[in-house]
């Protein structure tokens, strides 16, 4: 079966059992939340208008039990798709995030961050009954414990203007022209996601060219993003009319990629020996390396021992002595040698070394 860069139609337990293991750097789900709207039941705007909320057809299970047992098969097969090292992002709402988390830890997924999705422009709770529910929760969990999964931490920061960036963030939710509608201007599905929440979970969460999973479809909202960030994708749905407009909408996309999305700032420089800077006359032995604060040390050894106060040692374990710190700190960050009469941190030397062997 082809799968990249695919949509596929069917029941998405069934179309995942088709899928080999292993096969996915990540899965983004917007399932079902089970949103449990009375039999009948309509809500009515302030000004008395119909408000056309998820009361879909898809939504609906006979119980709490079988909602649970559906959410065990789809998140078992999501589990034996993703690859050792890949993680899965699950959105949903007070009605079932709870029920969907539990099941997430007892089938051995490993919890790293739950993200609260705020909706700058929430619908408002009509009667007035209780607080405005303006928030959706996001669990991003890895496979297993020990998965060395993506995270693409500097990217998150530039995109948070240099500082850390959090787990509540502030999107609207999908209007506008972004909302797919139908030829008689209807919008074509109740809970179609906005295009920046996903464009954030793409980028921190995955590489360039990974290979992600949606197994709710909907209208193709994580393709869309996939595609115009320049990752692959494959997207599971059962309803032919999603489907429909789903593919138009991918047809129109094009890429648009940029340092974010090529996630530049987290990629790690190449990894180079001290031997091989000392080989090729970058770093000479016999010379001081200083510290700011007047402390100094000799390099001493080609694999880059240093003498401080009488004993040879890493040059990491030295730089830490030389601050008084209990914690190893890394030399790089500290120490400088003698250029032409000016002090130069031993990290440019070792970027411009990194130069020479591009
Ligand atoms: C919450 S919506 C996803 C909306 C989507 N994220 C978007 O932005 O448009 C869930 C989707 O899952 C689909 N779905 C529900 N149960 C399914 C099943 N067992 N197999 C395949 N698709 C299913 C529904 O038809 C619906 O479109």
């Amino acid at each position: 079966m082809e799968y990249i860069n695919k949509i596929l139609s069917g029941d998405t337990i069934e179309v995942m059992k088709k899928i080999p293991d292993k096969t996915f750097d990540f899965c983004f789900a917007d399932p079902p939340y089970f949103m449990q709207i009375e039999n009948g039941k309509k809500l009515y705007r302030v000004e008395g208008t119909e408000f056309n909320g998820c009361n879909d057809d898809w939504d609906k299970f006979k119980n709490m039990e079988a909602y649970k047992n559906f959410t065990i098969e789809w998140l078992s097969q999501v589990k034996r798709l993703l690859k050792d090292n890949g993680t899965i992002c699950v959105i949903s709402g007070m009605q079932s995030i709870y029920e969907i988390g539990s099941i997430l830890r007892e089938l051995g997924f490993w919890v790293i961050n739950d993200i609260i999705w705020q909706k700058s422009n929430p619908t408002p709770n009509f009667s007035g009954s209780r607080l405005n529910n303006s928030h959706e929760t996001l669990i991003w969990a890895s496979k297993s414990k020990n998965s060395k999964f993506t995270f693409n931490y500097k990217t998150g920061k530039a995109l948070n203007n240099g500082k850390q960036m959090g787990s509540i963030w502030n999107f609207p939710v999908c209007s506008g022209n972004e909302r797919l509608k139908d030829e008689d201007n209807k919008k074509v599905h109740t809970t179609q996601k906005p295009e920046s929440l996903l464009h954030r979970i793409i980028v921190l969460f995955t590489k360039p060219n990974d290979l992600v999973l949606d197994p709710f479809g909907g209208t193709m909202t994580t393709a869309a993003v996939a595609k115009k960030a320049g990752r692959n994708y494959t997207m599971i749905e059962r309803d032919e009319y999603y489907i429909k407009y789903g593919s138009k909408r991918l047809e129109n996309i094009k890429p648009v990629i940029t340092n974010i999305e090529k996630a530049v700032y987290d990629i790690k420089p190449k990894k180079v020996s001290m031997e091989e800077m000392i080989k090729n006359n970058y770093f000479i032995i016999g010379e001081p390396f200083y510290h700011k604060n007047g402390e100094s040390c000799i390099l001493k050894t080609p694999n880059g021992y240093v003498e401080y106060n009488g004993e040879i040692k890493s040059m990491h374990e030295i730089a830490s002595k030389m601050m008084n710190r209990k914690r190893r700190v890394n030399a790089f960050d500290y120490l400088y040698v003698m250029r032409d009469g000016k002090l130069i941190s031993i990290d440019e030397i070792r970027n411009n070394y990194r130069k020479t062997i591009e």
